[in-house]
């Protein structure tokens, strides 16, 4: 199949540490940078030079030691920042000056203060001043989706007659929705002239929880470049995730018949710096790279998991570069996953022991939120009657690549080899004496789930 290159502009380090928590220093934005060209994006946005002298700093060193991708920087439509982000681009080795100016008549009575006449006329000064220092410029009408239309292409047609080079339509404040983005994309590629000599480009935000939708919509309308962040990261709600991007790309490509550069193994670790950096913590069921994003609990999904990952996972885990599938035991939990689990740490039960531990074990999930290793170990200990060993090592969760392994009866992991003696703290009868859920009439059916 035919696929359009689609350019990833990635964000993360100007709109992205604009959100609370999220700033970086010099040496931080480098790490990061060094890793978004490993990853494959073909723009950073570096920084807003003129903002402070952190972000000047940390946009030159970008551009000093990162050359394959573009280093782009923001600027208002004014000289002092055109010149000062200029001035910390030069060196780089494919610079973008990215300049912005509202269009909204809600930003330009209220927050400029200038008319729309004057927008135009600002817009296409400040580009024709970026243009006679850099050849690639970017131009972004601040708050499109809320600007008359009609005046939008106004101000598009003048900055694409000044030498503008990416025209980026942002949907500032997360307002659009995907028709109603992909028509505005549509429209300026018909009307605006010398349109194909410029590429069109989404910046999405996500207050309605839309920003990916929108940003896909407006690929499928012409849009080329999409702007996006490692963690979806970025002001209020964050901007369109980076990682959701590409891979509902990659996933649906009879739905997006586009490619990108972007190495998706990367996108795991690349979002667990940024974690680590900015000690913003990602919500669990965020998509791709999230905590629960490859975590199995239910006893159907993880029985439907062992038996063949396809059933519940639509990409591999591997492909985002996070390590395995997990599979948690909880009280959705069956039989199938809690045996092999029982085997990965070392104990083949007999049918009817390993119905004594998934007895206890379901009125112990019901109590507790996940079911770990030492619990497991201290019920097997309970119905064996001696003492359990556990390994020094805490293992988590179950990987699905050990539980398969272990479900065809491969070799017993290395941590139950080297077990350490427990003595069990509660003895049988301290176990809560809670009367048997729902769970013990789903047995039967549990069984083999
Ligand atoms: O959201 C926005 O409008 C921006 C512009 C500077 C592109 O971040
Ligand atoms: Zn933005």
């Amino acid at each position: 199949m035919e696929t359009i290159p689609i350019t990833i502009f990635d964000t993360t380090l100007r709109d992205g540490e604009q959100s609370p928590g999220c700033s970086m220093n010099v040496e931080e934005k480098l790490r990061m940078a060094r890793q978004l060209d490993r990853l494959g994006v073909d723009v950073i946005e570096a920084g807003f030079p003129i903002a402070s002298v952190g972000d000047f700093e940390a946009v030159r060193a970008i551009a000093a030691s990162v050359r394959r991708p573009t280093i782009a920087a923001l600027a208002r439509a004014r000289r002092e920042d055109i010149e000062r982000a200029w001035e910390a681009l030069q060196h780089a080795a494919r610079p973008r000056i990215h300049i912005f100016l509202a269009t909204s008549d809600i930003h330009l009575e209220h927050k400029l203060k200038i008319t729309r006449h004057q927008c135009v006329e600002q817009a296409r000064t400040a580009v024709a001043l970026a243009k006679s220092l850099c050849q690639d410029i970017e131009f972004s009408p601040e708050d499109a989706t809320r600007t008359d239309p009609e005046f939008l292409l106004e101000v598009i047609q003048a900055v694409v007659d000044a030498g503008a080079t990416t025209v980026n339509i942002p949907d500032t404040v997360g307002y659009t929705t995907p028709g109603e983005f992909a028509a505005l994309i549509q429209k300026i590629r018909r009307q605006i002239r010398a349109i194909d000599q410029v590429k069109i480009s989404a910046h999405c935000h996500n207050d309605l929880g839309l920003a990916v939708a929108n940003s896909l919509a407006a690929i499928s309308a012409g849009a080329r470049q999409v702007e996006c962040t490692v963690n979806g990261i970025g002001e209020r709600a964050g901007n369109a995730s980076l990682e959701e991007i590409v891979m509902a790309l990659r996933v649906r490509p009879e739905q997006y018949p586009f490619a990108t550069e972007i190495d998706s193994r990367r996108l795991f670790p690349i979002s667990q710096l940024l974690t680590e950096i900015t000690k913003v913590a990602v919500q669990p069921n965020k998509a791709i790279i999230g905590r629960n994003a490859f975590a199995h609990e239910a006893g159907i999904h993880q029985d439907g998991m062992l038996k063949n990952p396809l059933t519940y996972e639509i990409m591999t885990p591997q492909s985002v570069g996070v390590p395995d599938s997990r599979l948690v035991l909880g009280k959705h939990s069956g039989r199938h996953a809690l045996a092999l689990k029982c085997a990965a740490l070392g104990f083949e039960l007999e049918r009817q022991q390993l119905d004594e531990v998934y007895r206890r074990f379901v009125v112990l999930a019901d109590n507790i939120k996940q079911v770990e290793d030492h619990h497991l170990l201290e019920l097997i200990g309970e119905i064996e009657d001696k003492e359990i060993r556990i390994p020094p090592a805490h293992v988590e969760e179950l990987p699905v690549s050990l539980a398969v392994a272990a479900a065809a009866g491969g070799h017993r992991p290395a941590s139950a080899k080297a077990l350490a003696v427990l003595h069990a703290e509660k003895k049988p009868s301290e176990l809560p004496l809670h009367p048997m859920t729902d769970h013990h009439h789903e047995e039967d059916y549990l069984w083999g789930v």
